[in-house]
């Protein structure tokens, strides 16, 4: 048979809870015996020296224990403690009343033996572990008076002060279990029911079903606490995986759409021979087919990226010289869109330790952006110089710019400030990302502002070296 945690749980408590509750029920039987009758008898041993002066005193009285062979219900009488006026004749005593030592019954465990240990009156069979004393008149030793120690419980009072606290340890007992059986009831459906929570929603989770939550339970500090805060983490980080997976996907199935629309839309119209296969034509086509490589280039170098397998080949180089050399390259695209570059290096070399292919490509992306996104007739300037440990890179541009709320998007995968224009220049908006991992490569930083030319700031930041 197989039980769900909560009945085992509840199954746990309760037969700890039985098991105490009967421990505690035979100890208590077995204990109440041997102490209660401890307890009697040393009340009876207190009544039995109580009772010595008294027995004394009625020997002297009569002279001889004859009086209570001949009247044995006078007994009783002596036994009480001796009166203030010992001449009172003992037959003239009034009965005894029971007080409240005689409750325990001790005094009818007493037997009375004379000189020779014969028995005269009382308790019939005395038992061997008696207890004795001695009854000493003028220095003669003329009797015994004898107590048979309570062996059971057996008398009215005393048996039923054994028995109702017998039912006391059963009741607290039998208690003691429907308590625990509440309380184990209660936990288990208390405390597991968060648990059984996490584990529902688990299932749906494993199912597909990422907006699967679980209440917080108060959130608590316990375990239960951070179990349910940590799946709904989890959660949420597969939920949001899942969205930028299909956000990608149709990202780049529809960058791909757009030059394969473009080739398709030229090729058929070469085909029906609406337009001629001349030079133009074919420029426009290695258009298409280059800006599709380079969609497919970055996508992959993405991807290699995210597993951590793109490779870097670092060694020490001179960032002056890179950034000179690409800034270089740029002349004549620089020219044809009508923009003045000012460049600011200082004369010594800036010495790092880097993969000089990859950052030659992040210099060139940028430069690339800034010819693309700056209206002709602007102004590119790019400044580099050393602080401290590191090595700062500005490259500023005049108008237009990027809205301050799309400057931290910058460098996500395919975001484009401004959709419509970029559509027209050709680009995926994959240029900053890879910018963005090649800085981070190289354990530094890169951040856009907004440049005091009006246009764009973009800040790189590369570890110094010496
Ligand atoms: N210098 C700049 N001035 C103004 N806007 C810019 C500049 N650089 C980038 N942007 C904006 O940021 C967006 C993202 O740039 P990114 O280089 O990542 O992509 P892209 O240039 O559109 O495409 P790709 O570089 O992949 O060909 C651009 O689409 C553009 O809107
Ligand atoms: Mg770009």
């Amino acid at each position: 048979m197989k039980l769900n945690l909560a009945a085992r749980l509840f199954a746990a408590v309760l037969s700890a809870a039985v098991v105490v509750a009967v421990a505690m029920g035979v100890g208590a039987h077995l204990n109440l015996n041997r102490d209660f009758l401890g307890y009697l008898n040393e009340q009876a041993i207190g009544r039995l020296d109580l009772a010595v002066p008294s027995v004394t005193a009625g020997y002297r009285q009569q002279g001889s224990w004859d009086f209570l062979r001949e009247r044995p219900d006078l007994w009783f009488r002596l036994l009480r403690p001796a009166p203030d006026d010992t001449r009172v004749p003992i037959t003239e005593r009034p009965p005894a009343s029971a007080t409240p030592a005689e409750l325990t019954g001790a005094s009818r465990r007493f037997t009375l033996l004379d000189a020779e240990r014969r028995r005269i009156v009382g308790f019939s069979s005395p038992a061997e572990n008696a207890i004795e004393r001695a009854i000493v008149v003028d220095g003669l030793t003329v009797g015994w008076l004898v107590l048979t120690p309570f062996e059971q419980v057996s008398y009215g009072a005393e048996k039923r002060f054994a028995d109702a606290q017998e039912r006391t340890a059963w009741v607290v007992g039998g208690g003691a279990v429907l308590l625990a059986a509440a309380v184990a009831l209660w936990a288990s459906r208390r405390l597991l029911r968060p648990v059984r929570q996490v584990a529902d929603a688990t299932h749906r989770l494993a199912a597909g079903d990422y907006a699967t939550r679980v209440p917080e339970e108060g959130a608590a500090d316990d375990e239960i606490g951070r179990l349910s805060r940590d799946f709904n983490q989890l959660a949420l980080t597969l939920q949001r995986n899942e969205a930028m997976r299909r956000e990608f996907m149709a990202d780049v199935s529809h960058e791909l759409r757009t030059p394969l629309g473009v080739l398709h839309g030229e090729l058929e119209a070469l085909e029906d021979g609406v337009r001629q296969l001349d030079a133009a034509a074919l420029r426009s086509l290695k258009g298409e087919v280059a800006t599709l490589h380079k969609l497919v280039d970055d996508l992959y170098e993405l991807s290699l990226a995210d597993v951590g397998a793109l490779s870097y080949r670092k060694a020490e180089l001179d960032l002056r010289e890179i950034i000179d050399d690409t800034a270089g390259a740029f002349g004549e695209r620089l020219r044809s869109s009508g923009l003045a570059l000012q460049l600011d290096l200082p004369p010594g070399p800036l010495p790092a330790f880097g993969d000089a292919r990859r950052l030659r490509q992040l210099f060139a992306n940028l430069l690339e952006n800034s010819c693309r996104y700056t209206d002709a007739g602007g102004a590119l300037r790019l400044q580099a110089r050393r602080e401290g440990r590191q090595t700062l890179i500005d490259l500023h541009d005049s108008a237009p710019g990027v809205r301050q709320e799309h400057l931290p998007r910058l460098f996500e995968r395919f975001f484009r400030a401004e959709a419509s224009r970029s559509r027209a220049s050709g680009g995926a908006g994959l240029g900053l990302s890879i910018c963005q991992r090649i800085v981070q490569a190289h354990e530094g930083r890169i951040e856009a502002r907004p440049s005091p030319l009006g246009g764009l700031w973009l800040r790189v930041e590369l570890p110094a070296l010496g």
